[in-house]
């Protein structure tokens, strides 16, 4: 009792806010826990800054694997991973998400016999030119412990022939952590604009990486900002390719880039925002719990319940629908919507509770 050793792997940003409450859960049990970051994101500003203010434990280990083709960076991983668990011998892994850190270390993990929880397990985008649904779906497959945000996670993994056993719905984890740091977060709103500002993140290949689809959300973006002040914080890659691809941002003050916000200052300025626009997964989420309309620029989305229940709007890569929507957001008949069953700040407590009850199973 009390000696089960469980290892958490992290990797990039959106990890980062899924394995603290979990960390801390398991940490009330008197778990042994170990926490490896693969190095994937390495940035202050993409990693340091948000351990500091999660308060999460320093990484016993960094595998400083950095950038690359998806290859060689999943390569990277599974090839330092591997030495880690046969040195450290960890009773169960827990990988976060669908970034390649998660199904790199899954797949070690898998080889060696070694049990695999995956937290945010069953979600789909049916679009198998995201990099992130093929981790999502290899990911699944092969672990041994599927916890689900939403319930049409487990009806996709049930679909995918995963064996129910296996499958515990237990809520979303992205929302302990917004939870407990609401109320830090709202006393750094100061950052927001005093007047009505739309707030706006891209990062996915399908949006950035080719230039006209960048060149024309941005001067979409730039159009909004005439009825609204748009606020960007650019993430490296976005960054990156506006320069490489020379897209044009009047400098009027109206639209203004910014280095990508540390957890709470970002959560402070969505919850003040008037809308929200973006390709995030996670801002899908924290958007419906908040109640702030977003329009996400996606032909799908792996989280269905934003738009069913939240506040959540696809408009995909029709930038006609994306301006008459932030303009209907404006007139104050934005979508309203409803926090989903099971997004209470109480995930990860139900995610121990399953993995102590495994252990004695075992
Ligand atoms: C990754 C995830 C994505 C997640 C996103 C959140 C995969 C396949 N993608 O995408 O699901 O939504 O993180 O941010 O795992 N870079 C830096 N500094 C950093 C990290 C990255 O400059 O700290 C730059 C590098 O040039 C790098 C590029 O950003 O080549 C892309 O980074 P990468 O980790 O490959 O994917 P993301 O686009 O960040």
């Amino acid at each position: 009792m009390g000696s089960m050793h469980v290892l958490h792997v992290v990797g990039a940003r959106p990890n980062f806010m899924k394995a603290a409450p979990v960390l801390s859960a398991l940490a009330r049990r008197g778990l042994r826990q170990t926490l490896v970051h693969t190095g994937q994101h390495y940035d202050a500003n993409m990693s340091d800054v948000f351990f500091q203010q999660l308060e999460l434990p320093a990484p016993d280990l960094n595998l400083e694997v950095g950038s690359g083709s998806h290859a060689l960076q999943t390569a990277q991983v599974m090839m330092r991973f591997e030495d880690v668990v046969l040195s450290r011998r960890p009773d169960l892994v827990l990988v976060y998400g669908d970034v390649n850190s998660t199904i790199a270390a899954t797949l070690v993990c898998a080889k060696l016999m070694v049990p695999v929880g995956h937290v945010e397990a069953g979600l789909r985008s049916f679009d198998r030119t995201m990099p992130e649904e093929i981790n999502r779906l290899l990911t699944d497959q092969i672990a041994d412990l599927l916890f689900t945000p939403s319930a049409d996670g487990d009806e996709n993994l049930l679909r995918e022939g995963v064996a129910p056993g296996k499958i515990h719905l237990v809520g979303n984890v992205m929302i302990d952590t917004l939870v407990r740091f609401l109320p830090k977060a709202t006393q750094q709103s100061g950052n927001a604009p005093s007047e009505p500002f739309a707030l706006v993140t891209l990062h996915r290949p399908s949006n950035v990486d080719e230039g006209g689809m960048l060149k024309r959300i941005v001067d979409t973006l730039v159009t909004i900002s005439r009825d609204v002040a748009v606020l960007f914080p650019v993430h490296p890659r976005t960054r990156q390719r506006i320069s490489a691809f020379g897209v044009r941002i009047p400098d009027d003050g109206r639209m203004q880039l910014l280095e990508p916000m540390p957890y709470l200052q970002f959560l402070g300025v969505q919850r003040r925002a008037t809308a929200v626009i973006t390709d995030s997964g996670g801002i899908q989420e924290e958007t419906t719990y908040l109640g702030v309309p977003c329009l996400t620029v996606r032909e799908n989305t792996e989280r269905p319940v934003t738009t069913t229940v939240g506040t959540n709007i696809l408009v995909g890569e029709d930038m006609q629908r994306l301006e008459s929507e932030v303009k209907r957001i404006l007139a104050g008949k934005g979508k309203q919507g409803q926090v989903p069953p099971l997004w209470d700040g109480h995930a990860a407590e139900r995610i121990a509770d399953v993995v102590r009850s495994w252990e004695h199973r075992k």
